[in-house]
């Protein structure tokens, strides 16, 4: 049977209690079950300008960004199952309104739920690096996925990566430059984007003392 190779391994960590309790108060409200169908996204946020964010970890850029971007929609992806309690706590606490939460391989949401032309922008905040050549597979900025994400961006839509891992980046910028449906708004690595707030993540590559690479294309 052929299995598809997945770009996560579910991280240990159990949910704290207030994790829990926001996880089975708020997930009716606030998380789009997975369904072998299109979303109406519209529907979901009022709003056409709607922005992904795959692998949002414990939500902290999320939140941030959603509550300083009011009129924009963010569908937020994760498979950690913390950290989707996480930022639901945070949606209560910043009552926040313009998040919803996809708990799920995003490879699959994307291919199932999202339609074409769709989408405003597109967040991958330190992907999964994968550092082992045998595992350079379940790296997730790679095609066809790539292609698959972009033709879900309406035309000059935007898709921002950021990565601290320096050989991950020489690679994304290999696939990202080799995509002909978009451009690269700045030459080489892109500026961090001024409202774009520090990761977890980029927080424990900041403390290795690791550069961050970030990307910045817009769609034809
Ligand atoms: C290295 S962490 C970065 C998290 C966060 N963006 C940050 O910067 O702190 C990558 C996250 O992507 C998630 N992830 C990886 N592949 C995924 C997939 N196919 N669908 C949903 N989440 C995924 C992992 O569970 C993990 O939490």
């Amino acid at each position: 049977m052929h299995r598809e190779i997945q770009s996560f391994v579910r991280r240990k960590g159990k949910m704290s209690t207030g994790q829990k309790r926001a996880y089975e108060q708020l997930k009716e409200e606030f998380c789009i079950p997975f369904e072998d169908k299109t979303l109406d996204l519209k529907k979901h946020f009022g709003t056409e300008e709607i922005v992904l964010e795959i692998g949002f970890g414990m939500g902290d850029a999320t939140w941030q960004i959603a509550k300083s971007q009011p009129d924009r929609g963010f569908l937020a992806i994760e498979v950690h199952k913390p950290g989707v309690g996480k930022l639901l706590a945070r949606i209560e606490s910043e009552e926040i309104q313009n998040i919803h939460i996809v708990e799920y391989d995003a490879k699959k949401v994307v291919n199932h739920m999202l339609s074409f032309n769709d989408l405003a922008g597109v967040h991958i905040f330190f992907p999964d690096p994968w550092p082992k050549k045998k595992h350079h597979k379940r790296r997730i900025i790679q095609e066809p996925f790539l292609s698959e994400v972009l033709d879900r961006l309406k035309p000059k839509g935007y898709l921002y990566v950021v990565t601290d891992w320096e050989p991950y980046a020489v690679h994304i910028q290999e696939v990202l430059q080799a995509n002909q449906s978009i451009r690269n708004v700045y030459d080489g690595y892109a500026d961090s984007q001024t409202w774009r707030p520090e990761t977890a993540f980029e927080r424990k590559g900041l403390d290795k003392n690791h550069n961050i690479y970030e990307f910045y294309y817009l769609k034809k």
